[in-house]
């Protein structure tokens, strides 16, 4: 993969948070700061929140109606306006190939969103996205590692405001640190 170019590592105590940084990269991937679309990664083990970030984010993004987790579909497609989402899960590919072969490639548009959960089981042809989330269970919520590997991605980590919860305190460093 491409080298990063930025860097961002949130705290995310709750669910709420989880929602509430979708909600801020709603606006990003819909166009707010240059052309919609974009590619995010999700990495993260089971239960870490890819999919209740990506639902989160589909929401906010307009899509009404039920959101299904693409576990055994491997796509979900939703379009809002002219605007088309992908949802992948390649958490059941079973070979890096398989994806390749159901044609998938041609969807990873620059002027489509695209969300991928397990790119790592799709191997080496998926091309570099524009930000990598990165989810890790802590005792209570998650920690979230953003990279972003593109000018794009660069430019919506610029636009991500912490802290990342509804009712959370920023609590300043003592005066002597
Ligand atoms: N920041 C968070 N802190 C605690 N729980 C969270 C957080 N974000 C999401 N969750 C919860 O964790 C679970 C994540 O499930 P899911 O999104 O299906 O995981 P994955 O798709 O990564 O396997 C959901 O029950 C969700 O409500
Ligand atoms: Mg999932």
């Amino acid at each position: 993969m491409s080298a990063p170019l930025a860097h961002l590592a949130l705290h995310l105590p709750d669910e709420h948070a989880t929602d509430a940084l979708a909600g801020q990269l709603a606006p990003l991937v819909n166009g707010a700061h240059g052309p919609a679309g974009g590619r995010i990664h999700l990495r993260g083990d089971l239960g870490a929140g890819k999919t209740a970030f990506t639902r989160a984010l589909l929401r906010a993004s307009g899509i009404k109606g039920r959101i299904k987790s693409p576990t055994y579909a491997l796509l979900e497609s939703y379009k809002v306006s002219n605007l088309y989402f992908y949802h992948f899960d390649f958490y059941r590919l079973s070979d890096t190939r398989e994806w390749l072969d159901a044609g998938f490639r041609d969807l990873l548009r620059d002027d489509a969103v695209v969300l991928i959960e397990w790119p790592e089981r799709a191997g080496a042809f998926l091309p570099v996205p524009d930000l990598e989330i990165a989810l890790l269970h802590t005792e209570q919520g998650r920690d979230a590692s953003l990279t972003a590997y593109t000018a794009r991605g660069q430019t919506w980590l610029n636009a991500i405001v912490p802290p990342i919860a509804a009712h959370s305190r920023h609590v300043p460093p003592p005066a002597d640190a």
